[in-house]
């Protein structure tokens, strides 16, 4: 049977806990405002004070997404997420930066005009890839603690002028454990201290078997300074992703994960997010964690003003009610009605578990006082 504290259904019916308190006391029951009620009981004191009666099942006023899965044929193919890890200045960024450059969209004058947490690429065989930027091992743990798990392949950078380090062997155990595949760019091979083959041989010892040694994960010379070997990386890439078959429906009410958030001081909050499924439209009305809100505009990771955005394409949203955390799901709903409840039941929930203590029960309380 359900149960709800007297604090929650006062919060529903927008009456004083107290007052319920004090109902109950005269119905004969010695209750506080943080013990659970049982459904009867919470019925008997609604009808008390006036009010209607409305059974909602968690799907009446919470979205569910696990339960819908789209149908095979409504799947279409979607670029590749990828995500970079490695050790401290084994070189991340700066191999992120190289590969932006090699997008041939990107105008010779236009430059990196906004920087945003993930941005995507077009390669010379107009293959899409979408990068996410330094996210940490911690933000992808956490993301992935959260059910967002929006990487489909790691790029593992090692400096083959530096060997394995501690953060080298992290970030292969989360890859492990996230069960997504990798591809080890062996980075700042322009150095002539580097020494590429002694990585291979340590990475065995991880039970990471590169295709150089003749296993199956993808191993790649690099450098980002001299962008030696970055075409390499891009087709490994390439290659990882066909062998996955990446797919989703482009065509339903979008759904997203939020990658970075933040409030500005013009624009007001703002929220970097991948598109999982369907496609995000200005005009869009959604709820993200939380938030809810109403796209205002899309902005792609240029800074260019978008009118859509589909399935593993990161955007920029304006138009949120608050500032949202990373990891949350953004979910388009069919009407402003809609979206406020659902916002408004999932900040009543967490404000619960923010106050509410463990419930202390009848016994419990009488024990305490023998
Ligand atoms: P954190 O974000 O601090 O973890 O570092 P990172 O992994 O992003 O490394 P970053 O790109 O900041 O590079 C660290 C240093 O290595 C910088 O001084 C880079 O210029 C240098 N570096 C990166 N890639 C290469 C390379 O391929 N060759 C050489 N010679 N230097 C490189
Ligand atoms: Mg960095």
């Amino acid at each position: 049977p359900e149960a709800i504290t007297v604090q929650e259904l006062a919060q529903r019916m927008a009456e004083k806990g107290a007052d319920l308190v004090k109902e109950l006391f005269n119905l004969g029951m010695m209750v506080t405002v943080n013990q659970t009620i049982d459904q009867d009981t919470a019925e008997l004191l609604v009808e008390q004070f006036g009010h209607n009666i409305q059974r909602v099942s968690e799907a009446d006023v919470d979205i569910d997404t696990t339960e819908d899965v789209d149908p095979e044929e409504s799947l279409k193919a979607r670029p590749p997420v990828v995500t970079i890890m490695g050790h401290v200045d084994h070189g991340k960024t700066s191999l992120l930066d190289a590969l932006r450059g090699t997008d041939v969209t990107r105008g010779e004058a236009g430059g990196i005009t906004q920087h945003i947490g993930a941005y995507q690429i077009t390669t010379k065989d107009k293959q899409k890839i979408t990068f996410l930027d330094t996210p940490g091992h911690e933000a992808f743990t956490e993301m992935r603690a959260r059910g967002a798990n929006v990487t489909d392949i790691v790029i593992l950078v090692v400096a083959a002028d530096d060997g394995l380090m501690p953060q080298t062997i992290e970030a292969i155990n989360h890859t492990k454990a996230a069960g997504v595949p990798m591809i080890v760019a062996i980075n700042k091979c322009d150095k002539p201290e580097a020494k590429p083959q002694k990585i291979r041989e340590r990475l065995l010892e991880h039970e990471i078997v590169v295709e150089a040694m003749s296993g199956d994960v993808q191993d790649v010379e690099v450098s980002a300074k001299t962008k030696q070997g970055l075409d390499k990386l891009l087709e490994a890439i390439n290659l990882q992703a066909e062998l996955l078959e990446l797919k989703a429906n482009p065509d339903r009410d979008a759904e997203a994960t939020v990658i970075e958030a933040k409030l500005d001081k013009g624009k007001g909050p703002l929220a970097t997010v991948l598109v999982t499924r369907g496609t995000l439209r200005r005009g869009d009305i959604f709820v993200v964690g939380t938030e809810s809100g109403r796209v205002r505009a899309l902005h792609d990771d240029k800074g260019k003003q978008i009118k859509e955005a589909g399935p593993s394409m990161p955007v920029e949203v304006l138009g949120l009610g608050g500032v949202p955390n990373a990891g949350d799901q953004l979910s388009v709903v069919e009407n402003e009605q809609r979206a406020r409840e659902v916002s408004a039941y999932r900040t009543e929930k967490a404000n619960e578990k923010r106050t509410t203590m463990a419930p202390a029960s009848f016994e419990n309380m009488f024990s305490a006082l023998k």
